[in-house]
């Protein structure tokens, strides 16, 4: 009689571990299904509870696309003008304010052409209110650089951190080919004006280039160790569903797409340049916080760009349950480096 009761107790015991176990391995899939940075839920309408932020993702480096127009005709584009939708100045300024209260560190704007809106001025008051008002430790910006003049320079260059340009190939027919060109300007001549400007007005020099079947057998190393940029982002040419590839897209860039191998033997050839930051297509496609010209987050993860609601309607936190965001690939491809110029060691 007694044996059976202790047996019973103990019975008892297991199962109450059980419960406890199952509960517990229950509770934390949940939060990660809401919060964590590798989410599958489907993008529906569902309110975050405030108390169980713990696991949520911070938006510490973010990619404002806020316009999709542009006046180049790159072949390649994976962010084509769908839209010609700009967000008012006073609403883009409110939702910078939201990220720097989920902990946004860093801002880049990009596009479409960020220099095309209002000849850059919109851009240049963005930059400013993010550096003088939200004090952000780095505002930078990626643009094509065949608008930039040396008056923005002079009035917003203080506040910019970075500057990066892209450049596919030092070869000006191949800059034609890719469609990286506005009528018959060189792109190159372009690049190294900028490249100055930079230097005087005490802003980094940055360069990005999208490795493709034209530019792919090119040889760069001595261009790029002339102009010596902080960084030189090299990507594999990404095709995202919509945007430039499949039937609703406006790009067709199928014939630029190349292999993970010729990838790699260009950046063999390129293995002399110590500011090359190599970015596969598996590096690149899920480690961006990208935000598009309503202030959605975009997410790649099934190869197009799904978005999420705005987080001037539903706040950051909900937002970027829904943004894909990989933030162990953000961190492997190098995402977090010196990034405010005050920091870097650089020779003005
Ligand atoms: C969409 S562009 C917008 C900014 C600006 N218009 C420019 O070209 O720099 C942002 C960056 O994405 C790169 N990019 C565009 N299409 C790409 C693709 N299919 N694969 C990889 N990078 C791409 C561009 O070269 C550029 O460095
Ligand atoms: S990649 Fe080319 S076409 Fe696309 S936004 Fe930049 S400059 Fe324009």
């Amino acid at each position: 009689m007694q044996l059976s009761s202790v047996v019973a107790s103990q019975l008892l015991l297991l199962l109450q571990f059980c419960i406890d176990t199952l509960r517990f391995i229950f509770a934390s899939v949940f939060s990660k299904v809401c919060y964590g940075t590798i989410s599958s839920a489907a993008p529906v309408d569902r309110k975050v509870d405030q108390g169980q932020d713990q696991n949520a993702t911070t938006p510490t480096s973010v990619n404002y696309h806020f316009t999709r127009k542009c006046n180049y005709k790159c072949g390649f584009c994976f962010h084509t003008a769908k839209t010609s939708f700009v967000l008012p100045l006073d609403e883009a300024k409110k939702g910078l304010k939201l990220l720097k209260e989920s902990g946004m560190e860093k801002i880049n704007f990009s596009g479409g052409e960020p220099f095309l809106h209002e000849k850059g001025d919109f851009l240049g008051k963005l930059v400013q209110y993010c550096k003088q008002d939200l004090q952000l430790p780095s505002v930078s910006i990626v643009s094509n650089g065949s608008m930039i003049k040396e008056k923005w320079f002079q009035k917003y260059g203080d506040d910019l951190d970075i500057l990066a340009i892209s450049c596919d190939s030092f070869d000006e027919p191949t800059n034609q080919l890719i469609g990286r060109a506005q009528g018959k300007k060189s792109h190159v001549d372009n690049l190294h004006k900028i490249r100055s400007w930079c230097q005087q007005y005490k802003v980094a020099f940055k360069i990005n280039s999208v490795i493709n079947t034209f530019n792919v057998d090119e040889d760069m190393t001595e261009n790029i160790l002339q102009l010596n940029p902080v960084r030189w982002k090299v990507f594999q040419c990404l095709l995202i569903d919509g945007e430039n590839a499949g039937e609703e897209a406006l790009r067709e860039a199928e014939r630029f797409v190349i292999s993970e191998q010729l990838f790699q033997e260009f950046l063999e050839r390129h293995s002399s340049v110590p500011c090359l930051v190599p970015e596969s297509n598996e590096k690149m496609r899920n480690s961006y916080l990208i935000l598009d010209e309503y202030m959605r987050f975009l997410d790649c993860r099934e190869g197009r760009k799904d978005p999420s609601k705005s987080i001037l309607d539903v706040g950051v936190r909900e937002a970027i349950c829904f943004s894909g965001f990989d933030e162990k690939m953000f961190l492997k491809r190098g995402g977090k480096y010196v990034w405010s110029k005050a920091d870097m060691k650089l020779e003005w």
